[in-house]
């Protein structure tokens, strides 16, 4: 089943959680001058369009990046930055996917990975690299295709992966896919996006990594409100293992504010938690 399409959600506030925890851990990975790789499993059409159609028909960016201002924000200055590379005026009119978050960062020596399986994204993505060499982009399962990379030679990296969840086994197989990498890389930093649209997936998903003996994983959530079975996905998060040791910090103060900005009717919300110490 590939029905999902990023199009649609592009800019909301689960894509502003993954990809300021995203830019915090390529920042930090670039604090040293040794070579790393950064691996993305699904990796969508690289940038969004925020006034095409898909975009404007959920609007979605509305509640989510285009309610962040720099004024209120001067912490995130680096993710401003990022979109404003993709946008020549003021207006917001692209919204940049996580490879090309990734990219920005990436430097001459560091390598990328790219999987994405739906032919009209994949065809984007090929697009939106052409010329760039250090960028490997394959049409392939990015559950086993990660496998097969570890551990990448540069022996440090991050590594994102970001389903769509469309397929319920996505649930189980990402725990399974995390520790088989952790396995064969242990000391890369992970980073997994998660929705929350059913509150006891979650649960198990966390009391498995719990259980998995995998050690050093934290667990970032922001909601824009409460648990709900009717509603969709009310909140989202970002499990991260081997995290940088700003991270946690610094989510400790910026998720209540990101809580109150893009909640609906005060009902924002967030987690900060450990899952398993160090
Ligand atoms: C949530 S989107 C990715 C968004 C992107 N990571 C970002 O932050 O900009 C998930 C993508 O995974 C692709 N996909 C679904 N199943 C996949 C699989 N098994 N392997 C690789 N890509 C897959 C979908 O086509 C979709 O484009």
């Amino acid at each position: 089943m590939l029905s999902y399409r990023h199009a649609f959600h592009a800019g909301n506030y689960a894509d502003v959680l993954k990809h300021l925890v995203q830019i915090e851990i390529l920042q930090h990975l670039c604090k040293k001058n040794k070579p790393f790789d950064y691996i993305d499993t699904h990796a969508g059409a690289g940038v969004y369009g925020l006034k095409s159609k898909h975009a404007q028909q959920t609007g979605e960016y509305k509640d989510g990046f285009a309610k962040l201002s720099r004024a209120d924000y001067p912490e995130l200055e680096d993710y401003f930055n990022c979109v404003k590379h993709f946008n020549s005026g003021d207006e917001l009119v692209y919204y940049p996917g996580s490879p090309m978050i990734g990219e920005q960062f990436l430097r001459r020596k560091d390598g990328s990975w790219l999987f994405e399986l739906h032919p009209a994204d994949l065809e984007k993505l090929q697009a939106n690299f052409t010329g760039k060499r250090h960028v490997r982009i394959a049409q392939s399962d990015g559950f086993s295709g990660l496998l097969t990379l570890l551990p990448p030679a540069s022996k440090r990296g991050l590594i994102l992966i970001d389903p769509p969840y469309e397929v319920k086994k996505d649930y189980d197989t990402v725990v399974k896919t995390l520790i088989a990498a952790h396995k064969r890389f242990a000391t890369g930093t992970y980073a997994l996006w998660y929705p929350v649209v059913e509150r006891e997936r979650i649960d198990i998903l966390e009391k498995k990594l719990r259980n998995s003996g995998i050690r050093n994983i934290q667990l970032f959530e922001l909601g824009r409100e409460s648990d709900s079975i009717e509603h969709g996905m009310t909140a989202a998060g970002m499990i991260v293992i081997n995290p940088p040791w700003t991270l946690k910090q610094k989510l400790q103060k910026l998720l209540p504010k990101l809580a109150d900005t893009l909640g609906i009717d005060s009902g924002g919300n967030y987690r900060c938690e450990t899952l398993t110490g160090e």
